[in-house]
């Protein structure tokens, strides 16, 4: 028997609903629900045309002021891949994908538009423009990935690019103001993937006034049920040399761990290095 959008749902959450019970799993409401990203793929490529629908679908997004602060740098050279993937080894998925693209926030057309073609002063080289561009890159990302994942495809996207902000920005010409979001390898799925179970809507969504007084309960049966379903074995524990085996371990523990070491600190220099006053 087909699934039901109430299934989706507690695929997605670990939790019992009656949400969606009468509803057959179709349409976009269920694609959303069965996103998993993809990571290990077939080597067909993917169809210029196919991609074309992608990006037009994807470019559909809705952004801030009607700005449309993104750019999508397709990395068509393999050279220029296999240099983005040596970079970060343990993720070789970037290196071989089919299709690797780099999704990023850009402001420089609104400043040059300002300035150069319309000559109009432009005051606001704000933290609040940085974060426009942001989002509506983000917004054009999901547009992809939802588009993609519709045609057949499978999407991983990759902050880890920005650890490696100053030689992409190098490699791909990115001039100031244009600045990555994120990468995205992409290709038909060699493998069904799985679906990452979330936190639970009583974390995540707040009715009136924001409270986080369930956290530590929610947290700990999170824990449980992400783990009963995919448990994480003793070699994934992250920097076991620092923390030892921990018993019970959980996406909380993980995810506490993961930022006890500094992460990422060279962008946001980059960022203010790149035209960004963020005032
Ligand atoms: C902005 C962004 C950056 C990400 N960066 C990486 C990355 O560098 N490497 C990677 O393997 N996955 C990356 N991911 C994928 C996440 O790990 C994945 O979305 C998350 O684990 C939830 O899994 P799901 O997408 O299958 O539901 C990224 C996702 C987003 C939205």
């Amino acid at each position: 028997m087909r699934k039901t959008i109430a299934e989706l749902i507690e695929d997605r959450f670990g939790l019992p609903t009656t949400a969606g019970a009468a509803l057959p799993a179709e349409g976009t409401v269920a694609q959303l629900l069965a996103h998993r990203t993809h990571r290990r793929y077939k080597p067909d490529p993917v169809p210029a045309d196919v991609l074309e629908i992608v990006l037009a679908a994807a470019l559909s997004a809705p952004s801030k002021s009607d700005l449309q602060q993104v750019g999508v740098v397709l990395v068509k050279d393999r050279a220029k891949q296999a240099t983005i993937g040596g970079w970060i080894p343990d993720m070789p998925w970037i290196a071989t994908a089919p299709l690797f693209m780099v999704f990023c926030g850009d402001n420089r057309r609104i400043r040059r538009i300002a300035g150069e073609l319309r000559h109009r002063p432009f005051p606001n080289d704000t933290l609040d423009m940085f974060m426009n561009a942001a989002v509506d890159a983000g917004l054009v990302l999901q547009g992809f990935i939802t588009a993609a994942e519709a045609m057949g495809l499978g999407c991983c996207p990759i902050s880890v690019v920005r650890n490696h902000v100053e030689k992409l920005a190098e490699l791909l010409e990115l001039p100031a103001g244009v600045f990555p979001v994120a990468g995205l390898t992409v290709g038909y799925p060699s493998q069904a993937g799985w679906i990452s179970m979330r936190l639970p809507p009583a974390l995540t969504v707040h009715t009136d006034r924001y409270d986080d007084g369930g956290l530590a309960a929610q947290l700990d049966a999170y824990d449980r049920r992400r783990e009963a379903r995919h448990a994480t074995p003793p070699a994934s524990q992250r920097f076991v040399d620092r923390y030892g085996l921990t018993e019970p371990y959980g996406w909380s523990e993980d995810k506490a761990r993961q930022y006890s070491v500094p992460e990422r600190h060279n962008f946001g220099p980059f960022i203010r290095r790149h035209g960004f006053g963020l005032a």
